[in-house]
């Protein structure tokens, strides 16, 4: 597959720089705050989709939800930079408007992520009639964006409830809810994960379709290498809230520099492996889930 043309001379459009999350705690033992995130630095340039991976508890989300500043305890420090405005010491109302206009996020779980007792079309529309744009215009632009995503008989579903879709469906509303603002960047924290493997797919390639036709950029996040082989130029590996290796897709997958990378590459199911030869786990290589260091007061 040939490199997508990222022009990557011009600024980011995410820059995150020796970024440090810590929870408030009281840790069990140290009575301090929690360490979560040790100093991550990544970009993302206008239009690039970029992979976060690592296993389950290395701090995936924490990073991901400090873009858009999703937790508000949690204690900040380093540097977020979004189409060149700073997060971190934004006030209130600077946040909520890159959120709605820069930056969208997309979850797992895309059933939490809907509210049960709105329609389709009310929470598609949301964020376009917070922003003054008509009920009537709201609904054309939602029943065009849910077409866009391959759903059927796009007007009608909007006067559908969640609970009315298969999972596939609802993730599809969840992305058009997300992407009919129009942001630079669109956050997906494993938005694959809770669905069965046909629609994992097809959710996935039109995460990768609308980030070209609308050029969005995109940050993906998942537990699984497989998921960013086909669909991202570039991506980022992170262990125990340290980001240790970032290297173009097929470099990465050609070749592995970090140690942990390659073990997460062993432990990685491909079509071609002999069904007689178990995975390797990372755990068996002696390279542990460790994900909070204990505060010793120097990190
Ligand atoms: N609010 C919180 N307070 C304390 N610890 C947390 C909080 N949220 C997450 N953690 C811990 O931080 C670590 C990283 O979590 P997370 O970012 O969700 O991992 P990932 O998304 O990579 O699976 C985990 O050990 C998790 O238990
Ligand atoms: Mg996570």
């Amino acid at each position: 597959m040939n490199p997508r043309a990222i022009d990557r001379t011009i600024a980011p459009l995410l820059h995150i720089e020796a970024l440090r999350v810590r929870a408030p705690g009281p840790h069990p033992a140290s009575g301090q705050s929690i360490p979560l995130v040790h100093g991550v630095d990544l970009d993302i340039w206008p239009g690039e989709r970029v992979g976060l991976v690592g296993e389950s508890g290395s701090g995936k989300s924490i990073t991901a939800r400090s873009i858009p500043r999703l937790d508000p305890r949690l204690t900040l420090s380093g540097s977020i930079r979004v189409a060149g405005r700073e997060m971190i010491g934004a006030t209130d109302a600077e946040v909520r408007d890159i959120r709605g206009q820069v930056v969208a996020m997309v979850f797992q779980d895309p059933l939490s992520a809907l509210n049960p007792v709105l329609t389709v079309g009310d929470q598609i529309t949301e964020s376009l009639v917070q922003r003054g744009v008509s009920a009537r215009r709201a609904a054309d632009e939602a029943a065009r964006m849910l077409d866009r995503l391959g759903v059927a008989d796009a007007r009608r579903r909007l006067r559908a409830y969640p609970s009315e879709l298969s999972g596939g469906q609802r993730q599809r509303v969840v992305l058009a809810a997300a992407l009919i603002g129009q942001p630079a960047l669109l956050i997906a924290d494993e938005p694959t994960t809770a669905l069965d493997v046909e629609a994992q797919d097809q959710v996935l390639d039109l995460v990768v379709q609308q980030s070209d036709d609308l050029r969005v950029a995109v940050l993906l996040i998942t537990h699984d290498l497989g998921v960013v082989a086909g669909t991202t130029d570039r991506v980022y590996v992170m262990r125990a809230g340290r980001i240790v290796e970032n290297a173009l897709v097929d470099d990465l997958f050609a070749r592995p520099s970090a140690p942990y990378t390659r073990a997460l590459l062993d432990a990685t199911p491909t079509l071609d492996r002999d069904p007689g030869v178990p995975l390797v786990s990372v755990a068996a290589l002696g390279l542990p889930a460790e994900t909070i260091d204990l505060p010793n007061g120097a990190s």
